[in-house]
């Protein structure tokens, strides 16, 4: 177990924060020497998914051996748990246990604890610190990174949050050995969405990416490179106003299609990854995109388990009248995001809704 914090692979200036990026094999055991580094309070609350309980473990092991008083807490795993009960219970937990405000909140799991206890962080005590321990390949190459944090209330997914930035990100791509296909997959989908936003060679690595999830020093680059690309966008848009929308690319028509399968038929990054065969497929119409990139895209998707025809029971007309009813509460049009070529994006863009209604169409087999 290694005493001395590791030198980051990254670090962000967003806002008035620096954000390291820990990232390689065994830097979980680096959490408690990052803490302890800071030279700030010796509480540590570890909220942790009890899906990845083993990873939690090793998160508080390495605090305790660098002199901290360390007290976990699991959280049920899926997205059921991030709701406001659950933030209560960990805030009394919290309380109970002693942490205050120099003290640190640890999420160890993926988006959901993340989002969860990267809230708790920003609002116990108006404010503690927060370290995030990503362990999906999803949270490690995007919730995780950005200082998005929050809960779902039963009228709509993370209407309560802040934005709010950990001190530190900690990931150590061995955790993922024992992600679920499925979940490696649905983070596969927002690699390739890097991909596609940044072109170039990050592109051509995607799409020639071996089985999922690949070798370890090539797979920790991957992450790195993806994460970069999401901390350059934020630290130019925190707050979401203009640019850090690029993210969004496949996403207007992938909430479309997760909405309309009642979040139950396909998992976020499926959606996605049908959502970026659409964006693909209007960026052609109204930017002249090349047809070659979505072939690629789509054989990219298909190889690693993502969906690339749309699931007959899905209702088009359905998908359609959710994207619209996402217009009227931003109060632009379609507003999504669209290529002229993969690292060549606009964003903000009206495209014909004929057209996307056909790009969806087409998606049927
Ligand atoms: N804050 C942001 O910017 C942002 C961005 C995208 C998504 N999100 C949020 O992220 C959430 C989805 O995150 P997710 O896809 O990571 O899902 P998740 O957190 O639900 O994790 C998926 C599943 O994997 C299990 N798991 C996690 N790590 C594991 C490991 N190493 N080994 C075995 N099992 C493991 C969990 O128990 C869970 O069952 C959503 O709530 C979404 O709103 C937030
Ligand atoms: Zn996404």
């Amino acid at each position: 177990m290694s005493t001395v914090a590791p030198e980051p692979v990254l670090r962000a200036q967003i806002g008035v924060r620096t954000v390291p990026v820990h990232l390689g094999t065994g830097v979980i055991g680096a959490v408690g020497p990052v803490l302890a580094a800071a030279a700030q309070g010796d509480g540590v609350l570890v909220v942790v998914d009890d899906g990845v309980l083993p990873a939690g473990e090793q998160v508080a092991e390495s605090c305790r051996d660098a002199g901290m008083r360390v007290h976990v807490e699991a959280v049920p795993a899926g997205e059921a748990s991030k709701n406001l009960g659950e933030l209560e219970r960990l805030a009394r937990a919290a309380a109970r246990a002693g942490i205050r405000r120099r003290d640190a909140v640890v999420a160890v799991g993926g988006g959901v604890v993340g989002d969860l206890a990267g809230f708790l962080a920003a609002s116990y005590q108006r404010g503690v610190r927060l370290v995030q321990v990503p362990t999906t390949l999803l949270a490690m190459v995007d919730s995780a990174l950005g200082g998005k944090t929050g809960v779902d209330l039963p009228e709509g997914k993370n209407y309560v949050g802040a934005v709010y930035q950990p001190e530190a990100v900690v990931m150590d791509p061995v955790v993922l050995g024992t992600l679920p296909a499925r979940e490696l997959s649905c983070g596969f989908a927002e690699v390739v969405k890097y991909g596609l936003l940044m072109g170039g060679d990050l592109m051509e690595i995607v799409a020639a990416w071996p089985e999922l999830p690949g070798p370890d020093d090539a797979l920790a680059d991957l992450i790195r490179r993806c994460a970069q690309c999401k901390l350059e966008v934020v630290a130019e848009d925190e707050m979401d106003l203009g640019r850090r929308a690029i993210l969004n690319l496949g996403h207007t028509v992938g909430h479309g299609i997760e909405a309309a399968g009642g979040y139950d038929l396909y998992h976020h990054g499926e959606a996605i990854s049908l959502g970026l065969l659409a964006a693909l497929r209007v960026s052609e119409r109204e930017l002249g995109l090349d047809p070659t990139w979505r072939r690629r895209t789509a054989d990219t998707l298909g190889r690693h388990g993502l969906p690339v025809m749309l699931d007959p029971s899905v209702d088009v007309d359905q998908v359609i009248e959710i994207m619209g009813r996402d217009k009227k509460s931003d109060g632009r049009a379609l507003n999504m995001v669209l290529l002229r070529a993969p690292g060549d994006v606009l964003t903000h863009q009206d495209p014909d809704p004929a057209v996307v209604r056909a790009a969806v169409e087409e998606l049927v087999p």
